[in-house]
């Protein structure tokens, strides 16, 4: 999504402004600009595509000024352009948005008919023009822009510069996150506290509504009545170190590698070092008495719940519905007293899984949020925040958040059986046992790097790859799939293997890659049959298994990967690596853009 940084600096704001949109590129962008309050004046730099043409425009036409805003773009409305990169401007005002405005088409129309001049075609300069008709009314500045903010509809950060104040930038919120930063008689603004955190780590997160005037004496925070509100200043947790690829090519692939030692932190950091026993932050609610569980999230976040589901049902005995955040936020669903509502996120900022969060809230659910940035909006907005500690994941394709989602889920489920007397002791130490090799298992899974290398060159060819599972390896499946097609292009799509024959098969013909993902779990006979129908219709099957199943069925597939042989119960774990490699070596073979891929972006905060 869009990124924002704002710098009241004692030195030239450009500079800074670059370094802040730098560190906002993992978001994903098409575009991006700046600009700064010079002599009085608004300045205004902005490039089309990567920061590095921004850079070259400002070499040859440098920016002045101590006081500036920036923003790195992710097109909603208007193409990729320069004239559509923000900031966006009037004679009178500067401004860059996260967001989408909802009524932005009449309030332009309105605009236009009372004589103004649109210079793009995006939905944020109305919210310039708004503003730079309100101080032509003669309001101030702040006053200005409040009066407009009431006219929008739909999610907004905003960060405004203003002609003739070189001392002032302010910032709203609704729906998009934004934060504070305070510096040594400096203020700065920014969408997350990574994008802060070379600047400051004093860091305040404006709340929903919050309207904040920045001057060098500090920030004034209106709530959304209006009333001047405090906003409590923490130390952020973020590193003012540019995090780097080290040796790796992108930073997806160092992220693939960072697993063992991230899911071996994370476990940690839910078990208690010597009783070994499962432990969580003190809950407000029995979670033995729970009656049902729902779970939303998106993407591979998602594919993270559905293997909860089969854990938390199967081994914890409790309910569970789980759904896609897009959908269940508008499902209106029915909500049993004292339920609990968890939802699953690496950024805590996607829209769409805030919306079902805000609603389980308005349906007297208890809220629990797994999340990996804990300085985020859906941890404010959580009772209990449960973290994944694979720090900070840049390359879009979620990877090392997903096997540390699924180590917290795993923990937290057999804290939910033990509270709910579902299993007995022997069982537990036998699940527990299995999550304790996880990491070292993992770190033998990448040793097939070399292999899935090869079978790229093969992959990367095809023009549709099917993945198909059973129970959690369904999910693997799907979480395959997205991997492939998110940074690859090719068309992937995951199938639960008994789903086949009610249509997918049509689309198996001879040399089509399938991937079987086929641990010899309970479900490996079900699936074996499976492979054997798409084999008898010329698929090429890639089987990811283990030695007893390779030594089953290995010389029925064109590929085998053989992985180490664990309980099924962590299985989905370790399987989601070889299908995060493949995807890796497909796009470096079709020389994609892996970290920031094409059309997407790292945290979706707009629905
Ligand atoms: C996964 O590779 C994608 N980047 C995407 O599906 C992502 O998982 C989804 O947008 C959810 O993001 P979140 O975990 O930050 O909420």
């Amino acid at each position: 999504m869009c990124g924002i940084i704002g710098v009241i600096g004692n030195g030239p704001a450009a500079p800074l402004l670059v370094d802040g949109l730098k560190r906002l590129e993992y978001r994903g962008y098409d575009s991006a600009g700046i600009a700064t309050i010079a002599n009085g004046k608004i300045a205004r730099r902005r490039s089309e595509g990567k920061i590095a043409r921004l850079e070259a425009v400002l070499e040859n036409e440098p920016l002045e000024g101590n006081v500036g805003i920036g923003h790195t773009r992710w097109a909603t409305h208007g193409a990729p352009t320069t004239v559509n990169a923000h900031p966006h401007a009037t004679d009178r005002v500067a401004i860059v948005h996260n967001g989408i405005i909802e009524n932005f088409q009449r309030l332009r129309d309105e605009l236009t008919a009372a004589g103004c001049r649109f210079e793009t075609d995006t939905d944020t300069e109305v919210v310039a023009h708004l503003i730079t008709r309100n101080l032509e009314d003669g309001m101030p500045p702040r006053e200005a822009t409040a009066a407009a903010l009431e006219r929008l509809e739909g999610a907004f950060a905003l960060g405004i510069l203003f002609t003739g104040e070189d001392g002032l930038i302010i910032g709203a919120r609704r729906g998009s996150p934004l934060a504070i930063g305070y510096g040594d008689g400096e203020m700065f603004l920014g969408s997350d506290a990574l994008a802060l955190a070379p600047l400051t780590r004093r860091i305040a997160y404006l709340e929903e509504g919050d309207l904040v005037a920045l001057t060098r004496d500090g920030a004034v925070v209106h709530d959304a009545a209006g009333r001047v509100a405090m906003r409590e200043i923490h130390l952020t947790e973020q590193s003012g170190a540019a995090v780097g690829k080290g040796n790796y090519g992108h930073f997806m692939l160092k992220e693939i590698y960072e697993q063992p030692t991230v899911i071996g932190d994370t476990l940690s950091s839910f078990y208690h070092p010597v009783s070994g026993d499962v432990r969580l932050p003190e809950l407000p609610f029995d979670l033995g008495r729970l009656p049902k569980i729902t779970i939303a999230a998106c993407g591979t976040a998602y594919y993270a719940g559905l293997i909860a589901r089969y854990w938390l049902e199967k081994i914890a005995r409790v309910p569970v519905d789980i759904d896609i955040a897009s959908e269940f936020r508008y499902r209106d669903a029915p909500m049993p007293e004292g339920g609990l509502a968890l939802f699953i996120s690496q950024s805590g900022e996607t829209a769409d899984t805030l919306a079902a969060l805000r609603f389980c809230r308005k349906q007297g659910q208890h809220i629990a949020s797994l999340l990996n940035v804990a300085e985020s909006t859906m941890a404010r907005e959580s009772d209990i925040v449960l973290r994944t500690l694979a720090g900070p994941e840049i390359g879009v394709c979620s990877t090392k958040a997903f096997t540390t989602q699924l180590v917290a889920l795993a923990c937290f489920t057999l804290a939910c059986a033990r509270a709910r007397d579902a299993i007995s002791h022997d069982e537990e130490a036998r699940l527990s046992a299995a999550r304790a090799e996880v990491p070292s298992r993992a770190a033998e899974v990448l040793n097939h790097d070399e292999r899935l290398q090869e079978l790229a060159r093969e992959i990367a060819r095809a023009e549709t790859v099917i993945y198909i599972g059973r129970g959690t390896g369904f999910a693997i499946a799907l979480e395959g799939a997205l991997k492939l097609k998110e940074i690859s292009y090719i068309h992937a799509e995951g199938f639960a293997a008994g789903e086949l024959k009610h249509g997918p098969i049509a689309l198996v013909d001879e040399g089509v890659p399938v991937v079987v993902i086929a641990p010899s779990d309970s479900l490996f006979e079900k699936t074996a049959s499976n492979m054997e129908e798409v084999i008898a219709r010329g698929a090429h099957v890639v089987f990811l298994s283990d030695a007893a199943g390779v030594a089953a069925l290995g010389d029925r597939a064109a590929t085998v990967i053989e992985l180490p042989t664990v309980d099924p119960f962590v299985a989905p774990i370790l399987y989601a690596i070889p299908v995060q490699l493949l995807a890796y070596h497909v796009a470096v073979i079709r020389g994609t853009d892996i970290d920031q891929p094409r059309n997407l972006a790292k945290s979706v905060t707009v629905e």
